[in-house]
């Protein structure tokens, strides 16, 4: 049997020898190609995770769903002192996930170096690297943050750090890890080639984080740095707080392995995930998997009983993530499946594109899965004004304007809280373009420190950048 005769029967074993659909048709570099793609995908690994995303996202059973317990922000304030002293020791890490496509935004850039800043068009790598910065600086420590690419964006990830010089962090306190690929297929479980010659992959969701993690040797720096906990968060939300001492002093005096910050939902419809208890134990549902009847149910006091959405930040105590990783990295957190819109090769024509409606199934796990490995979980509430505006779709909700806007409103609330008076139109909306940078201020009482005896005045229509 000759080496291709090899592959075939393999490729035939798991039902994907279309994979060879064009090898006749490609020369010798492209052969190797292919080889080298099909040889790096575990296709036992992808079916059996095929088959449990069918099962795991027809299994949701709603009768058991209860709103969860939930401590508010007064519990929060009340162990800011406790986070402090733990993040003074050096024992917080802050990690972004940033492996995603953001093929809803649209753009060919990792979503982190998308210009965000109203005024300052600082990318959101830059607010978070300045969020962690000022940790640094009240702390007097050296917050590590690691950030999660994927194959898709690594190099530019990187490059895009190095070219504005690690935004003021240590250069040796920034660490990168890459998630893995997963290949992606169309509805029937078929893997798609993106050109004749290369299989289409997609990163595994930021679930995939976690193993990431014991794979890459990060957990191992963790350790050797001393660092304990862990402040999770994604590259789309500009108003995140990287390190929040009100959340990390809840999650460690509450005892909590794995903790999660909500804020109320902001419509019945609102897509996004939401917490719900189920027989006792934290759980996200995502809105995918929500039943519709139940968004609008009410509570005894006339609220909606399931308002509590998933922001995704996390605490997450690293001995945690290492006991789910085991040794070898696995973690047994589910696969779900999303549609989605890939670039892919037509078997019948040859011809590869882009397809208008979604066209292929991406095989994800999900971080907060992990809620359910944990003996202890906390949930913290917290105010979506002041921490959630999350850049997701080019336009329309969850936008680049939208989080514009919103930053905007929330430097334009702080500087009223410090007796500024700022501007507004009619409807309420500041009448002015302001913006905050995180090394100014990163909160409102830091702003207060700042503002305090500046008698400023802030004209209608007027353009204002607060910065370092
Ligand atoms: P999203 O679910 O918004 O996905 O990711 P996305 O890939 O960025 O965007 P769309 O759906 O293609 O438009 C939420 C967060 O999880 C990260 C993203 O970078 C974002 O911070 N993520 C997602 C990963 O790090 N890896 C993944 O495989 C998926």
């Amino acid at each position: 049997m000759t080496a291709i005769d090899a592959v075939r029967s393999q490729l035939v074993e798991h039902e994907q020898e279309h994979l060879l659909t064009f090898w006749d048709e490609l020369d010798e570099t492209k052969r190797a190609e292919l080889l080298a793609d099909i040889e790096s995908v575990d296709f036992s690994g992808f079916q059996a995770a095929w088959a449990q995303a069918h099962k795991s996202d027809e299994s949701v059973d709603p009768t058991g769903f209860a709103a969860p317990a939930c401590l508010d922000v007064m519990e929060g304030r009340r162990v800011r002192a406790a986070g402090e002293q733990i993040i003074r020791e050096g024992r917080v890490a802050a990690m972004t996930v940033a492996g995603g496509q953001a093929t809803r935004l649209g753009v060919d850039i990792p979503k982190g170096a998308y210009p965000i800043g109203p005024v300052s068009g600082a990318s959101l790598f830059q607010i978070f690297a300045e969020g962690v910065g000022a940790t640094n600086k009240r702390y007097e420590c050296r917050v590590p943050w690691y950030v999660m690419t994927s194959r898709a964006n690594h190099g530019e990830t990187v490059s895009f750090f190095e070219k504005h010089d690690f935004f003021g962090l240590r250069r040796g306190d920034v660490l990168f890890f890459s998630q893995s690929m997963i290949p992606v297929a169309s509805v029937d479980g078929k893997i798609l080639l993106e050109d004749k010659h290369r299989i289409a992959m997609s990163p595994n969701g930021h679930g995939g984080s976690l193993t990431a993690l014991a794979e890459t040797g990060i957990l191992g720096d963790m350790k050797a740095r001393g660092v304990e906990f862990l402040s999770y968060f994604q590259v789309d939300n500009p108003l995140v707080r990287p390190v929040d001492p009100e959340f990390v002093g809840a999650h460690v005096t509450k005892g909590s392995q794995m903790s999660s910050l909500t804020v109320g939902k902001a419509s019945d419809d609102e897509k996004v995930g939401v917490f719900v208890d189920i027989g006792g134990e934290l759980r996200i549902v995502e809105y995918s998997d929500f039943p519709v009847e139940m968004t609008g149910r009410k509570n005894e006091s006339g609220g909606r009983m399931f308002d509590l959405a998933n922001i995704a930040v996390h605490m997450l105590d690293v001995a945690f993530v290492e006991s789910v990783t085991g040794g070898d990295g696995r973690v047994s957190l589910p696969w779900h499946r999303a549609g989605k819109k890939v670039h892919a090769v037509d078997l019948s024509t040859g011809q590869a594109g882009t397809a208008d409606a979604p066209n292929a199934v991406k095989l994800e796990m999900f971080v907060f899965d992990a809620l359910s490995l944990a003996d202890k979980t906390m949930l913290l509430k917290t105010d979506r004004a002041e921490r959630f505006s999350p850049v997701k779709n080019a336009q329309g909700v969850d936008s680049v304007a939208t989080a514009k806007r919103d930053i905007v409103r929330r430097s334009a609330r702080w500087m009223g809280a410090c007796g500024v008076s700022v501007p507004t139109k009619a409807g309420g909306e500041p009448d002015c373009v302001l913006e905050i940078s995180p090394g100014y201020a990163d909160d409102e009482p830091a702003l207060m420190e700042r503002e305090t005896g500046t008698d400023r005045k802030i004209a209608s229509g007027e353009t204002l950048l607060l910065r370092c």
